[in-house]
């Protein structure tokens, strides 16, 4: 045998030299959960370790990860039934907790990048991510409704606008939207190939935001779907994008490939709140281990495409990563 690939993985030093994928805090983004006013801090079930937290303790988490070197973050709020209603006018209601947050959060870390969710979900009666009319969820009549709320959240100070509904043709005109106002350097980084998933479900829980009738299988897609995913893609891109995400990231890593190969933007993938709690489920139950299960699901999302990866893992990845 002349060719022995084995040589190449001799020690750890030669292991390192030839390493063709590396993933850094720095590619992470952290989703943290904001509750109302000073509640205590509480625990979400399906996710161990993950919590809804008020400002302050938003403030410690978003400290303790800093120091760790995950400065970007995506901040989803837990809204009360009470504000809820048919065109989620909460979302730019000027006593908004979450739009506060994010003028404080900017305030006090100007450094980190924070990245908003744009979809009607959390602040709809509805329980979808578009508006509702005799159970259909109408595209055209929510546009200017994300538009609104996208607009609201980039004078809030958010660096990233995250639109999540899967609405045809909401990023252009929601970049349209920031650009008459002004908001030229507020990003968009579109969940592009976003599919009608079971993995969302812990999600849902924390957020008391799933579907009140129905499924999201008009708007969102059909998980058999690869080539698809393209025409999304081209889409975002013409209208302005600046990364394209696709989620969930698991069970979709041939659709992030497809996407990398597919486009020059920066591919993100979301790793989704149903893939941490399997992950996480196996752990407790001592099958997996933690340390060394986590991170190679998270680089290998990176070796299959994503630039740029959204996960609850992310501060015990930037640990771990130090510890090395
Ligand atoms: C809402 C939204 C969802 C997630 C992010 N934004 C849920 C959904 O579409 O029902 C899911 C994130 C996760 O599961 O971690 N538009």
């Amino acid at each position: 045998m002349r060719v022995r690939p084995r040589r190449n993985r001799k020690n750890e030093l030669i292991r390192k030299m030839v390493e063709e994928t590396v993933l850094r805090p720095a590619n992470l983004i952290y989703p943290l959960f904001l509750l109302e006013g000073d509640l205590e801090k509480q625990a979400i079930d399906s996710l161990p370790g993950i919590f809804r937290m008020n400002l302050n303790d938003l403030f410690l988490e978003v400290e303790a990860s800093v120091a760790v070197g995950i400065c970007s973050f995506v901040l989803f709020p837990a809204v009360p039934e009470k504000y809820k209603d048919k065109t989620a006018s909460y979302s730019v209601n000027a006593a908004n907790f979450y739009l506060e947050a994010i003028r404080q959060l900017k305030q006090k870390f100007p450094q980190i990048i924070l990245m908003s969710d744009v979809a009607m979900d959390p602040y709809s009666s509805d329980g979808h991510d578009g508006y509702v009319e005799n159970g259909e969820i109408l595209n055209d009549r929510t546009l200017p409704i994300l538009g609104d709320m996208a607009l609201a959240q980039a004078q809030a100070g958010i660096d990233i606008i995250g639109p999540s509904d899967m609405m045809d043709g909401r990023v252009g005109f929601i970049r349209d939207v920031l650009d008459s106002k002004g908001f030229l350097n507020t990003s968009i980084m579109s969940y592009t190939a976003k599919y009608a998933s079971a993995f969302y479900g812990p999600f849902r829980q924390a957020l008391y935001s799933a579907p009140k009738a129905g499924d999201k299988k008009t708007y969102q897609m059909n998980p058999a779907n690869k080539t698809e995913a393209l025409i999304e893609a081209d889409l975002d891109t013409a209208e302005g994008a600046d990364f394209l995400m696709v989620k969930p990231a698991l069970c979709y890593m041939d659709v992030i490939h497809a996407l990398k190969q597919h486009s020059n933007l920066p591919i993100a993938a979301y790793n989704v709140s149903g893939e941490y709690a399997m992950l996480m489920a196996a752990c407790e139950k001592g099958w997996l281990d933690y340390n060394l299960a986590m991170p190679e699901m998270l680089l290998s999302l990176k070796r299959a495409g994503a630039d740029v990866i959204l996960t609850y893992f992310a501060k015990d990845f930037a640990q771990l990563y130090h510890q090395k």
